[in-house]
């Protein structure tokens, strides 16, 4: 993980970089630092904790100016999060100053043979093993920068996403990416580098993704160089003019981005499905699917992959693409898709799921499906993002940025595409009538104007988050539909309060974790009118009469869970296949009130990062 940003050109870089770790801290906060070059000499400060702990720290120890740095928010992998291990780092010399995001995976024996040849290292980074290496090419071959960076990045194996300069050639950047993301804004006689498009937005809207294994060399007031890393090939720069606007990465005026992403969702699934859904005519139009209609047909199965909360959204997909379309459908965990030497054939088509379109594991499972021949088809919400990039197709969410570390939107978003994609195929493969089919569009349509009266539990769902805040376990049961946004009630609490908290169908209670309950267990049982509801009340009263207490999420109107429950938050009625984008909302608003009332940072909770790019 680990955000990046530098900046060459004829402004003051510090602002721009401060500001643009800032909004990419969504990417790590355990450390942060900055060096700049002013004329004359590196200055660099760095520190644990956050960037407005660098802020305070740096305005006190170096001076700001200069028109040339680079700066770094991380997130750990190598080394405990302290202030030596914080980027940037130096070569031995104190010539030259890399940032990184990545891992160097082979950086143990590239640090013995460095250490052989009477390097030293201050911190336990891979980072500083890789600046070092490139001092070493550099000062054997007697090269310059970029090609001394090029050599090096040849003997490592990993992820990187670099920003080096040498304080001798103080009017050059060199940067190189593989597996890691790496933007470069193109302005008027400068560039800006970083993550991710939003720490430049406001300065440029042209910007060049760079490829895995392109590197570049960003020279004051000179066009950009790109080129292979592996075979030197000059690459023609590709610059992209970017969509994003300032004020959709900027909190508008609610406490936390979560919370913004969260009442987003009416309008973020809206955007999901403009152009797409067009129900006048009753039709779809997905140009992912119509273009690969052929693929899709003669598929014997679907194999979603994907990770946490997308995983979610996966396994929401896999009843609805059952139920609708009747394809065959595995759900996998990315992370263990790839380790298992799965069965793949060419007639499979792998769903990838991804917010960020940068997730490791989700990206090496497509790059393993694809090697077999599989078609891969991607569900990604940030435009020209790696997963997005490396799919055969794919349908974006087109959810805008979301910032809050734990997904909201995006998983409304994802669960709209993977509605809107089962419900072209099952046209196209006749499993549903046109009459069936037309009432799923009109049903889908009201579906944002349903989460705007969701969204209206929330000053209730406030005043049950006071009641329970204090818990130290929370059980959320959910079946069908509702069973993946149980699993995913539970991850919202933990990651942002802290609570232990678990995700089961309701049926399975009885064969475990009915044996937790007892008076001080808070349960969220989902209970929609056409979510096999008879068999979830019986759920609630086998939970009553072991004096648990139940939070019942149920459909306007409901009386059978009112009468056994402790609290009950009202949605809309809707399509079975449909609850998920509505039983969803009070769980995400339920996490959200807890972790503030217990004073956790919500959009930053610890531990955790919002694109993990590392395995
Ligand atoms: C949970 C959360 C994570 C992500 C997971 C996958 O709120 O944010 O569990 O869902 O890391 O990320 P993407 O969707 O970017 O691949």
């Amino acid at each position: 993980m680990c955000g990046i940003v530098g900046y060459i050109g004829h402004r003051e870089a510090y602002p721009i970089i401060i500001k643009g770790l800032q909004r990419l801290e969504y990417r790590g906060y355990d450390s942060a630092g900055i060096a700049l070059y002013d004329g004359e000499s590196i200055k660099l400060s760095k520190t644990k904790g956050k960037v407005a702990d660098l802020k305070e720290k740096l305005e006190n120890e170096i001076s700001t100016t200069g028109t040339l740095g680079i700066g770094h928010t991380r997130w750990a992998t190598h080394g405990v999060p302290n202030d030596v291990n914080s980027h940037p780092h130096y070569s031995n010399s104190g010539d030259l100053v890399i940032i990184h995001n990545g891992i160097i995976e082979n950086y143990d024996s590239l640090k013995k043979e460095l250490i052989n040849r009477g390097y030293t290292f201050k911190s336990d980074t891979d980072t500083e093993v890789l600046i070092n290496l490139i001092e070493d090419v550099k000062k054997n071959e007697n090269i310059k920068l970029g090609k001394a960076v090029q050599i090096a990045l040849n003997q490592v194996v990993g992820a990187y996403a670099i920003a080096v300069f040498d304080k001798n050639k103080p009017n050059e950047i060199v940067v190189a990416k593989l597996g890691s993301p790496l933007a470069i804004g193109i302005g008027d006689d400068e560039y800006f580098i970083a993550s991710d498009a939003s720490p430049f937005i406001e300065y440029t809207k042209n910007a060049i993704y760079l490829e895995d294994e392109e590197m570049a060399i960003l020279r004051r007031g000179k066009d950009i160089k790109i080129r292979k890393i592996k075979n030197d090939a000059l690459v023609d720069p590709y610059v992209q003019e970017l969509q994003l606007n300032l004020e959709q990465i900027e909190k508008g005026g609610y406490d936390h981005f979560m919370l913004k992403e969260i009442y987003e969702q009416p309008s973020a699934i809206l955007d999901t499905f403009r152009g797409r859904l067009l129900s006048n005519e009753a039709i779809i139009k997905m140009a992912g699917i119509e273009d690969n209609m052929k693929r899709f047909l003669a598929a014997d199965r679907i194999i979603i992959v994907a990770c946490g909360t997308s995983w979610h959204a996966g396994l929401v997909a896999e009843y609805i693409f059952e139920d609708l379309a009747r394809i065959p459908v595995e759900v996998e965990y990315a992370s263990e898709f790839r380790y298992r030497n799965p069965v793949i054939t060419e007639k499979d088509i792998v769903i990838a799921i991804s917010q960020s379109g940068e997730t490791a594991d989700t990206l090496a499972a497509i790059k393993l499906a694809k090697s077999k021949g599989a078609f891969v088809f991607g569900v990604c919400n940030v435009v020209g993002s790696s997963i997005a990039r490396e799919s055969n197709a794919g349908a974006y969410t087109h959810a805008g940025p979301e910032i809050g570390v734990a997904s909201t939107k995006a998983f409304t978003t994802q669960i709209t595409v993977l509605t809107l994609m089962a419900l072209r195929l099952a046209r196209a493969k006749g499993t549903m009538s046109s009459s069936e089919f037309r009432h799923h569009l009109i049903e889908l349509e009201t579906i944002p104007g349903k989460v705007e009266e969701a969204l209206q539990s929330d000053a209730y769902v406030k005043t049950v988050a006071d009641i329970y805040k204090d818990a130290t376990n929370f059980l959320y049961l959910g079946r069908g539909f509702n069973f993946p946004v149980a699993l995913e009630g539970a991850l919202k609490l933990k990651e942002i309060s802290y609570i232990h908290a678990e995700g089961y169908p309701a049926a399975e209670m009885k064969h475990g974790p009915i044996a937790l309950i007892d008076e001080q267990m808070p349960i969220v049982v989902i209970a929609t009118k056409k979510g096999h509801y008879e068999k979830v009340v019986s759920n609630i009263q086998e939970i009553k009469s072991r004096k648990g207490k139940i939070i019942g999420i149920v459909t306007k109107g409901d009386v059978s869970v009112k009468e056994l429950a402790d609290h009950v938050i009202e949605v809309p009625e809707t399509l079975e296949s449909l609850t998920p984008l509505l039983t969803t909302i009070p769980l995400q608003l339920l996490s959200y009130h807890i972790a503030v009332m217990l004073d956790k940072n919500v959009d930053q909770p610890r531990n955790l990062a919002k694109s993990v790019t590392v395995e």
